[in-house]
């Protein structure tokens, strides 16, 4: 008898130690991580994965708290797009605003054909339908573990309890009202200093609504009625139908194969993915031409911007919403295709800026998060508001900002919206239509595991960013950390031969000497994206926030 107990203790004793090793061995061999825009983001992540969350309950959070503490993008009121690998599957969630049911190709357009300054960008008329939160409603019920409940429980908190406004986030906010000089209801809810701790009531009565009614709250009850009665007074054009026909789309991402990887990213709406595949196909098509370069030499820059013509003027011509559009997107990506743009570069001197075209043969502030969850699922996404603080105008009774999203449409052929870009027919107004948008929540996968989580904010630097950041990691074998940190330029057709360069990290004075020689102007552009990125190399698991930004990356053992 007490052999046999004996026995059984041994045998207790070894199952312990062999379970002990497993889930140590789980433990270091499968790390979750986070890499987001702020700490509050990180650490929304980082307790719901602790809670026993999985990739899209972290998402969930963060998206939330975001929405709290970093108004310059984080949102209620805005879209987004988000890529995911669950279960050793990929999806794409399509949360992108629409166009309302009452607007129209000319609305941003005086009498006489005019674009009215601002009139896209600024107050409750410049914003379209939001997407958000039924995306995360959306991805939650798809694949979330925990309560919906509990993953907004880190905003609903921040919200009411408050959080501590930084530096450049006053500096920021004070800077727009300056320039806003009364139009909106902006000063009355963003008059911040730095180092306050800020609380925001009706956001937290909001997000408290939200948590217990799910999405119908937003979109058909309470906040819905408060968001039709913003519009009334400010003369947009929300109304309770659009808010109740709103649905986020689950589309096919986009793939390709590129260096033994498989790319999954954004399909059309964006044009990001679509971009990114094209700017990494050419280049390793173009790999002679790059053969031995250093990085941001003048050729390695001027081979770029060679790159990034013809992928604008792509954009520019067949990009837009796919429910409207017929978006070419094989064919755009296609390898002869690529090899045919390649062919057309030149070796030393600029393309002159219109002699690039469309290629086919006939015409027919975000902010970025990246997460990895211990069982290899991985959510990227980038959600938006459009410009820093959207529309600049508050849903008051509601507490949250709108977007300015109508300004990504081409509101007049051939005028550059706020980044700069043009587009014509394919990317026009019509109700209910989404506009097009450059975001490009990306992953890498090898063998069935997920490599890299990858994205930026940016505008239309946001495709030239990622495609920097993974060519720096995969061609020059850097450091996940040391790409995200390295120079960055960008080049988008027009300005005819404007290279783009930001404060952060310059090109040195005789590669810009150079560049000049060979006609190319170089020019200061505040900002060039806030990348959050994670990558598994050999195990090892890597999460980099931009230096360029207040993120924090942090690995969840
Ligand atoms: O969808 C787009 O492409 C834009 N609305 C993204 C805006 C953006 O990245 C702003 N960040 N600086």
């Amino acid at each position: 008898m007490s052999k046999i107990s004996n026995m059984s203790r041994h045998w207790l004793a070894l199952l312990l130690a062999t379970l002990a090793l497993i889930i140590g061995m789980t433990a270091t061999a499968a790390p979750a991580a986070v890499a987001a825009p702020d700490r509050y983001g990180a650490d929304a992540a980082e307790e719901i994965m602790r809670a026993g969350g999985n990739a899209v309950d972290a998402a969930v959070a963060v998206a939330f708290a975001l929405a709290v503490t970093y108004p310059e993008a984080g949102n209620l009121g805005g879209g987004g797009l988000a890529t995911l690998v669950m279960n050793g599957r990929s999806y794409f969630l399509d949360y992108r605003e629409r166009a309302p049911g009452h607007a129209s190709a000319g609305m941003y357009l005086d009498a006489a054909g005019a674009v009215i300054p601002d009139a896209s960008m600024v107050g409750a008329r410049a914003a379209a339908v939001p997407g958000t939160v039924m995306g995360l409603w959306q991805m939650h019920r798809k694949f979330g573990r925990l309560a919906w409940r509990r993953d907004l429980a880190p905003a609903v908190k921040l919200a009411k309890d408050g959080y501590t406004v930084s530096e450049p986030q006053a500096e920021h906010a004070r800077a727009v009202i300056e320039s806003l000089a009364g139009r909106t209801n902006f000063a009355d809810y963003f008059r911040l200093q730095a180092g306050q701790n800020l609380r925001q009531p009706e956001l937290a009565a909001t997000l408290a609504r939200i948590a217990r009614a799910g999405v119908n709250d937003f979109y058909r009850g309470r906040t819905a009625a408060i968001m039709v009665a913003e519009m009334r007074r400010q003369g947009g054009l929300i109304d309770a139908q659009d808010l109740a026909d709103y649905r986020a789309i689950w589309r096919a991402p986009l793939t390709a194969s590129w260096a033994g990887y498989t790319v999954i990213t954004a399909p059309p709406p964006s044009s990001g993915g679509i971009a990114l595949v094209q700017l990494l196909k050419m280049k390793q098509l173009a790999a002679p031409l790059f053969a031995g370069l250093g990085l941001n030499t003048p050729q390695y820059v001027h081979l770029l911007a060679e790159l990034e013509k013809p992928v604008f003027a792509d954009r520019a011509e067949y990009l837009g919403d796919p429910d409207y559009t017929k978006v070419p997107v094989e064919r755009l990506i296609d390898d002869a295709y690529m090899a045919a743009r390649v062919g057309a570069i030149s070796k030393d001197r600029p393309t002159a800026t219109a002699a690039v075209g469309p290629g086919l043969a006939e015409h027919h502030q975000t902010t970025h998060f990246s997460i990895i969850d211990r069982w290899g699922n991985a959510v990227s996404n980038t959600y938006t508001l459009n410009d820093d603080f959207g529309a600049r105008a508050i849903v008051r009774g509601a507490g949250f900002l709108l977007n300015n999203e109508m300004d990504d449409f081409s509101i007049k052929p051939g005028t550059p919206n706020m980044y700069g870009v043009v587009g014509g027919a394919a990317n026009a107004i019509a109700p209910g239509k989404r506009p097009l948008s450059s975001m490009t929540p990306t992953l890498l996968v090898r063998d069935g595991h997920v490599e890299m989580v990858i994205g930026t904010p940016g505008g239309s630097r946001i495709f030239t960013s990622v495609f920097q950041v993974i060519s720096n990691w995969h061609d020059f074998g850097m450091s996940l950390t040391a790409a995200v940190a390295a120079v960055r330029v960008h080049h988008q057709l027009l300005p005819s031969q404007v290279i783009f360069q930001e404060p952060y990290a310059q090109l040195d004075a005789a590669t810009i000497a150079a560049l000049e020689q060979r006609g190319y102007k170089l020019e200061q552009q505040d900002y060039n994206g806030d990348i959050q990125a994670i990558a598994v190399r050999g195990g090892e698991v890597t999460a980099a926030p931009d230096p360029r930004g207040t993120g924090v990356g942090r690995v969840i053992h």
